[in-house]
């Protein structure tokens, strides 16, 4: 599977965001180990610090699948300068995904990939404990 099959996974999920606070809408895909694809969409909350992001969604849904690996992900959002994962976002992607290439998106067509060890050097993580 190609990037872009997973960037149009992302733009189909950011269709079910849930943002009537922000009108912010994202859209999060994730491909496991074994090519199948995940998706997550931002689910905001009336109290707002209880907002999950749309990666976050993601991980935690294929994780709650039974997926443990991954091979890259994708961020959807409909902005000019393309939107990155926020900081809590790369700490969970780390952890459940470790160095995984990451493509940011928006609607245009415009995109960007990075590797995850990029957007987040000298992570924390189990290894430590
Ligand atoms: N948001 C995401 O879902 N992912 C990102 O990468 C950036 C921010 C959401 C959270 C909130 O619902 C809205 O965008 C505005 O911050």
């Amino acid at each position: 599977m190609n990037m872009d099959t997973l960037i149009q996974a992302a733009l189909r999920a950011r269709q079910n965001a849930h943002a009537p606070f922000s009108h912010f809408k994202v859209g999060a895909a994730l491909e496991d180990a074994a090519g199948h694809i995940h998706t997550g969409c931002n689910v905001e909350n009336a109290s707002y610090g209880l907002t999950l992001c749309a990666e976050r969604v993601a991980v935690f849904k294929a994780v709650s699948e039974g997926a443990r690996q991954f091979r890259r992900a994708a961020v959807v959002a409909d902005t000019d300068a393309l939107t990155p994962p926020c900081g809590a976002c790369r700490q969970i992607l780390w952890e459940f995904c470790g160095d995984i290439e990451l493509v940011m998106a928006n609607l245009d067509g415009k995109s960007e990939t990075f590797r995850l060890k990029d957007l987040l050097p000298r992570p924390f993580d189990a290894s430590f404990l």
